[in-house]
């Protein structure tokens, strides 16, 4: 039987949608399954501040009449109630890899600002355990050599994201997903890696079928 996995996105999105009650401070993903979910969150009508985590997800959340707040200047939001994002691989020890979409600092840092974190995702998305491609965003200066440092890189046709940053993936082995986010985390030049730890993520809304699961890591 083929699996809709639009239809398990757009299922997914909708039941994190109902998680959201007026007067919320919103984290908005980025990506097919987040766009769902502006898509559920804007009909709910509620009265809301959102924080979006790429200009793509701003622009469509403000074209259906969700308020965007900024979130880079003196007088933003520090801590928001909830934070709903898509993911690219969520493992059964609850590491998460996200980033496919070029997001995943600002993805990062929203979702450590928020309260509750809660993915969402079609079912083809979960996986044993994380695995390459790692999205990584460098910093432009010296990212050659940051490049040549890592080694095992794979360069991507991808324009600049939004702060100006360089978007590669990492392609080594993942064999301990907390050892590579360490290692990762502490080789200069690189902005923020992909790698999102368990304990970053409230709760995991997966589209089966015509239903959805609600995991915790
Ligand atoms: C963007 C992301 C996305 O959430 C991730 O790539 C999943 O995308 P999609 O919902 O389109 O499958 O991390 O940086």
């Amino acid at each position: 039987m083929q699996v809709d996995l639009e239809h398990e996105k757009r299922i997914a999105a909708e039941a994190a949608a109902l998680l959201i009650e007026d007067g919320m401070v919103v984290g908005l993903g980025t990506g097919s399954t987040a766009s769902f979910f502006v898509e559920a969150l804007a009909a709910r009508e509620l009265d809301l501040r959102c924080v979006a985590t790429s200009p793509a997800t701003e622009a469509k959340a403000t074209r259906l009449g969700l308020r965007v707040v900024p979130f880079g200047c003196e007088g933003a939001p520090t801590r928001l109630d909830i934070a709903v994002d898509g993911a690219d691989q969520v493992a059964a020890d609850g590491w998460v890899v996200k980033g496919n979409g070029g997001a995943h600092t600002r993805e990062k840092i929203v979702a450590a600002a928020a309260d509750r974190f809660v993915l969402i995702a079609s079912s083809d998305k979960l996986v044993e355990q994380v695995s390459p491609p790692i999205p990584l965003e460098l910093l432009a200066f010296g990212a050659e050599a940051t490049i040549a440092r890592l080694g095992r890189v794979r360069r991507r046709d991808a324009p600049r994201t939004p702060d100006g940053g360089i978007l590669v993936d990492w392609i080594g082995p993942v064999d301990d997903p907390a050892e590579l986010a360490r290692l990762l985390s502490a080789t200069p030049g690189i902005v923020d890696h992909g790698l999102f730890p368990p304990e970053l993520v409230s709760e995991a809304l997966v589209g089966r079928g015509d239903r959805v699961e609600r995991l915790r890591p």
